[in-house]
């Protein structure tokens, strides 16, 4: 079975079970400053776990691309990965644990369905712990269905909790479903835990019953949801008796294409060199999906951006490696566009946006590759420079200052600078080195700090206000500046609002007291805020704004703002918002600057 024939399977057969199929979301979250990427299919849908109706209903299921950068250190091995994609179903207060389990168990051991055999599936449960008892209900079930005893394993919360996604939100106990891939469990009992180490996890139904809340602690929700999820490639893997997710079909050509232009490399013939392809396959792969979302954002210094120009970097720097090792003659092309070009070739089906971003994908990926090969250059250009120095010193040490300055100063990695040094018999000094560069870390971790604020995940009170205030002002922009403006972005904490927005010149100090006055007028009116529901078709007759690039679903939900004689605002938008605006406090914009080429950014407060 390969991936296209998985998602259509999954999505068949919980479309069978009652599920409204809906669309994955953008890889990088809408309204969320609690993380930088969407890290699972139950990402997009907090607000709907957390007690909004959706307009699809409260069965559904999805495939959903996502990335988690945790373990990007870890790439290179078999299994490791940073994009990958998320099968996944939900209840919205509907079913809870029976059905979840039972659909489960169908699902993998159907003839019908993935036909797994019976001997070959464990499961894993909550052990329980104060407050939260042990989760007898999901064994009740799974033993009823035929799982023995001694396949279950009762773990701890460390391995049987699931959630929050970012620091706030929607989690629970979970139940994990387990593959054994060797040829048949090593002992009577042996399950999960045992140290045999052969059963790897392939789904895994989360059973959301609490809310994290900014202070630590747990909320239960107003209505229990399921939320589960099954990671794409390592189940193809295992249906077909790969223990590397790298063996399956949909990496097989990514992996051929970079061979070919590293100069005819076979992947299989040297360890170390198969290391540098996976790193590569996986870079590429996620680079490709970042740059072709409808929400793109460029290799940068910061945020989503710096982990984007980190992919793309340590492909050119393994890229680099392998062509040495291949060709030590070769002159050094750009090398990673024709490898995206083929990953846009085998998914566009399943993500048509790729498709649509071939050309911008393309010329990202080159400017950011030649940009890196040019600060490479210059690298070893100072150090070249820095070379009759450090050969008079008798113990041939360089210091670890001068090797993080030129880490630091010129973005020229430590292990380049270690190659060059060894080339000259030089040793570096790392202890001193990696201080420098701890201090570095630290420094721009307190920065990022203070990312992991609020978040939809938090529905606080001051995160709803905010919300309206966004359709407030997006529509008092559009009266002040013009039609053309469309939002591009938007994040709110609980301390303010930013929006970013089509229009191509600074606003004057006029134009942003307007747009102030305008929404600070429809909060005195204390103007109602209501929803409708209705097709998509009808959203965009009746002219109600809809945001850029995001796919909708058959049904939406359209917030108006005023009433339906005189409404002031109305949009196509998840929720939640306030009843009235008379709660949201006096509007202020602190600051209007460029957010990029034809993009503004607001930041406005409510006090
Ligand atoms: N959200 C759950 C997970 O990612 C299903 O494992």
């Amino acid at each position: 079975m390969n991936a296209e024939e998985l998602r259509k399977k999954y999505i068949d057969f919980f479309v069978s079970k009652g599920h409204a199929h809906i669309h994955g979301k953008s890889l990088l979250p809408e309204n969320d400053p609690t993380v930088l990427f969407t890290t699972a299919g139950m990402h997009p849908l907090v607000p709907y776990l957390l007690g909004e109706d959706h307009p699809a209903g409260n069965r559904l299921v999805n495939y959903q691309k996502c990335i988690r950068t945790g373990d990007i250190e870890s790439v290179g091995d078999t299994s490791h990965l940073t994009f990958f994609e998320m099968l996944g179903n939900w209840s919205l207060g509907d079913y809870f644990k029976e059905g979840a389990i039972e659909m489960s168990f169908e699902f993998l051991t159907s003839p019908k369905w993935l036909g797994i055999p019976i001997e070959k599936l464990a499961v894993t449960v909550f052990e329980g712990e104060e407050g939260v008892p042990r989760d007898d209900e999901s064994v009740a079930v799974w033993k009823k269905l035929g799982i023995p005893e001694n396949r279950i394993a009762y773990l701890p919360r460390e391995d049987n909790w699931w959630g929050p996604a970012g620091t706030t939100g929607p989690c629970g106990p979970d139940s994990e479903m387990f593959y054994y891939i060797g040829d048949a469990p090593c002992s009577h009992d042996c399950k999960p835990s045992c140290a045999c180490g052969k059963w790897l996890e392939i789904w895994n139904d989360v059973f959301m019953q609490y809310n994290k809340k900014a202070d630590g602690s747990y909320e239960p929700l107003a209505r229990k949801c399921v939320d589960t999820g099954m990671g794409i490639e390592r189940t193809v893997a295992i249906l077909n008796g790969k223990t590397s997710v790298y063996d399956i079909e949909i990496f097989t050509p990514i992996i051929k294409a970079i061979g070919q232009a590293a100069g005819g490399y076979t992947y299989g013939s040297d360890e170390e060199k198969d290391r540098s392809v996976r790193i590569i396959a996986d870079h590429v792969r996620a680079a490709t999906f970042v740059l072709g979302d409808p929400r793109a954002v460029s290799p940068s210094n910061a945020g989503a951006g710096y982990v984007l120009r980190r992919l793309i970097r340590r492909a050119v720097r393994h890229g680099r490696k392998l062509i040495h090792a291949e060709t030590p003659d070769a002159k050094l092309a750009a090398f990673l566009s024709p490898i995206a070009s083929v990953v846009i070739d085998l998914f566009k089906g399943a993500y048509p946006e790729l498709e649509e971003n071939r050309a911008s994908i393309a010329g990202e990926l080159d400017r950011e590759e030649n940009k890196f090969i040019e600060t490479l250059q210059k690298g070893e250009h100072e150090f070249e420079k820095l070379l009759p120095n450090l050969l008079k010193d008798p113990r041939k040490v360089m210091p670890g200052r001068l090797a993080f300055k030129l880490y630091d100063t010129y973005g020229f990695p430590i292990e380049l600078t270690e190659e060059l040094a060894k080339e000259q018999g030089l040793s570096i000094n790392r202890e001193e080195f990696d201080e420098a560069f701890k201090k570095h870390q630290e420094l721009s971790r307190a920065q990022s700090e203070q990312v992991f604020k609020g978040g939809l995940g938090d529905q606080g009170e001051m995160a709803v206000r905010y919300h309206t205030a966004t359709h407030l002002m997006h529509k008092a922009l559009k009266i002040v500046l013009g039609e053309h403006v469309a939002q591009k972005g938007s994040n709110i904490t609980a301390d303010r609002m930013r929006f970013d927005f089509s229009h191509h010149s600074p606003m004057t100090e006029t134009e942003i007291k307007s747009v102030q006055d305008i929404v600070n007028e429809q909060i005195q009116k204390n103007q109602p805020v209501s929803m409708e529901l209705m097709t998509k078709e009808e959203a965009e007759k009746s002219g109600a704004t809809a945001l850029f690039g995001e796919k909708y679903e058959e049904q939406v939900k359209v917030y108006r703002i005023g009433t339906e004689e005189a409404s002031f605002s109305r949009e196509v938008c998840g929720g939640p918002h306030v009843d009235s605006t008379g709660t949201l406090g006096n509007f202020k914009i602190q600051k209007e600057q460029s957010s990029s080429a034809g993009v503004r950014r607001i930041r406005a407060v409510l006090e």
